[in-house]
């Protein structure tokens, strides 16, 4: 059984249908994925610590509350985690950005690494992983472990479509990591697509094919 947490929000569940169709344009798909991150990422931050405060309103103090504990960052993976990441900063505009190069193999499907930047405190925050698709599961499992390899020890993975090898995947090897997607596909193809899914997500948001 998969440990994921799947977002049935109507308007989530609306985006992603246009974003599956393939008639929908580039400039539209990008403003989709956009649009699709802030909503998760408002249910993905749900869990942020908060402390008391006492702020002077004009006419007396309230006990009231704000953000506390560790600081957020965010690591899309390179290319189509790109398209989440403003989405996210709408919504935590002080987060830091890391950026993993990865792209798979076209014929092992293995993730190759051409890239890896972390903020330099990245082992004291929480850091949210961004990629549109996970399939095999291979890109975000070695993502995660870079990220792990810098200390960091809370992680959590947000994805628009997750096929359900891939959910398996993450959780026999990073079962501390917290899936987060808008749906679950059943398969992958010969070529390790998502099916049905949405096509090449890179391609789809920039436009590249
Ligand atoms: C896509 C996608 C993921 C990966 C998922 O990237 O954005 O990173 O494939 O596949 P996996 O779960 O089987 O590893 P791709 O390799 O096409 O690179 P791109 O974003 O540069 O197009
Ligand atoms: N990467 C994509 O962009 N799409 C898929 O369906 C699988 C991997």
């Amino acid at each position: 059984m998969e440990k994921v947490f799947v977002f049935d929000h109507p308007l989530i569940q609306h985006k992603i249908s246009l974003l599956r169709d393939k008639n929908t344009s580039t400039k539209e798909f990008r403003e989709l994925v956009s649009e699709i991150s802030m909503l998760m990422g408002y249910e993905v931050t749900r869990s942020m610590p908060l402390k008391e405060v006492e702020i002077e309103t004009p006419v007396a103090v309230a006990k009231t509350k704000v953000i506390s504990g560790k600081k957020l960052g965010i690591v899309p993976i390179l290319r189509a985690g790109l398209g989440m990441v403003d989405g996210m900063l709408n919504l935590v505009p002080m987060a830091k950005v890391g950026h993993i190069g990865l792209y798979r193999d076209p014929e092992t499907l293995e993730p190759v690494e051409y890239y890896c930047k972390l903020p330099v405190d990245a082992a004291e925050r929480e850091i949210v992983v961004l990629d549109p698709m996970l399939a095999t599961g291979g890109s975000a499992s070695a993502a995660i472990q870079f990220i792990k390899d810098r200390g960091v020890t809370s992680i959590k993975l947000m994805c628009l479509i997750a096929a359900k090898v891939g959910i398996a995947r993450i959780n026999r090897d990073h079962p501390d990591v917290e899936i987060y997607c808008a749906a679950v596909d059943e398969q992958l193809n010969d070529h390790g697509y998502i099916v049905p899914g949405l096509g090449d997500a890179g391609d789809r948001l920039f436009g590249t094919k």
